[in-house]
């Protein structure tokens, strides 16, 4: 059996937690200040705000950002659903936009022709950590639509030499056991503006403003992040630089063995790719799906077309999304993939595309 994420944890990050549970401190301690000081460095931004997941992290990006009813804002056609769930959650309009099929992100040329008097803002996604054209996006709608990243991700990659998490106004991240850095469930939301920092600090904390005396100026929700959970994520944060490097070898492997049979994910010139999901395309990817599984090998498609969900049917046609929907494949992809264990996954993949 090959896994298809494995989360590349042990002795540090149980030490971590051994030393929080004995220190009796399980939430709003030191650990909570830890991570968010190296997240908000891994970002290169002021202020990094430890959330429960990465659609907690999205949901306080539109609430900061006082988004409601009779706003519209653009999330791509082909993501995962939290993206646009959240904008529906505050009551918002979730404007679908098709992606480029080849990048799987955003297509920033349909993104202009979707902006009307009513969008507020756009979440731009970097889809399975592949850095989003980030330049060309800004320049494709007008300046006071704000954009937030959703890089749940793109913890470690990186937009020339910008890191991804750090380019919008509010960045989110996700440490979901699928993510570079996990917590088994955790998020957070970035930005290097003081007053956003202070009101998702306190839309997480149910609206309480700890700064003096006590005050709820707003309703807020409970969204903390453990101490207990900090700490799982505190050793790899890390190690990220090197648990990236460690993708980059699977990566490389795979695409040496896989080029020519199948579309392989990339990044722009310049660019890093954070490297959470090795996606592949190719037009028989059930045929695939279905051959490595019987092979043990768990594989899975890459992500969802919003606009077959029951939740957002009526809008497109998305062509680009419906392409990505049909042909991507996520192949096993972490840390501890061999050499043969890329052979194996390979020698599927070779009989499913010559056996036509
Ligand atoms: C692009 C994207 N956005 C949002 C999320 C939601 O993150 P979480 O599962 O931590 O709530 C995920 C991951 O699951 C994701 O891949």
């Amino acid at each position: 059996m090959i896994r298809l994420a494995r989360p590349d944890v042990g002795a540090e990050e149980a030490a971590e937690v051994a030393a929080v549970l004995e220190s009796g401190q399980l939430t709003m301690g030191p650990k909570v200040a830890e991570f968010e000081a190296g997240l908000a460095r891994a970002c290169a931004v002021e202020h990094a705000l430890v959330v429960s997941s990465g659609t907690a992290a999205l949901h306080l990006a539109v609430l900061t950002l006082g988004l409601g009813p009779g706003d519209e804002v653009l999330v791509p056609a082909y993501t995962f659903p939290a993206t646009a769930n959240v904008v529906a959650q505050v009551g918002a309009r979730p404007v679908l936009v098709d992606v480029d099929p080849r990048t799987m992100n955003l297509d920033p040329e349909r993104a202009h022709a979707a902006v009307t008097p009513r969008t507020r803002a756009v979440i731009a996604v970097h889809l399975f950590g592949r850095p989003l054209d980030w330049e060309t996006l800004r320049a494709a709608v007008p300046e006071e639509v704000v954009l937030v990243e959703d890089a749940a991700g793109a913890l470690g990659a990186r937009r020339g030499d910008r890191p991804c998490g750090g380019l919008g106004r509010l960045g989110c991240l996700s440490f979901h056991p699928r993510k570079i850095v996990t917590t088994g469930e955790g998020g957070a939301v970035t930005t290097s503006e003081p007053e956003l920092a202070q009101r998702i600090r306190e839309l997480r904390d149910h609206g309480i403003d700890r700064r003096g005396e006590f005050e709820i100026a707003g309703p807020g929700l409970n969204y903390r992040l453990s101490d207990i959970l900090c700490a799982v994520g505190i050793p790899q944060l890390r190690r990220l630089e090197e648990l990236l490097r460690e993708r980059e070898r699977v990566a490389a492997a795979y695409a040496a063995r896989l080029d020519g049979l199948v579309e392989l994910p990339g990044a722009d010139e310049g660019d890093r790719h954070g490297r959470q999901a090795f996606i592949v395309q190719l037009d028989r990817r059930d045929d695939a799906l279905e051959a490595l599984r019987q092979e043990g090998i768990e594989a899975q498609i890459g992500t969802y077309a919003l606009h077959r969900l029951a939740a957002y049917r009526g809008q497109g046609p998305f062509p680009g999304a419906d392409l990505s929907y049909e042909r991507a494949l996520a192949l096993p992809f972490h840390t501890s993939i061999t050499e043969g264990d890329v052979e194996r996954v390979a020698s599927v993949l070779d009989k499913v595309v010559s056996h036509h």
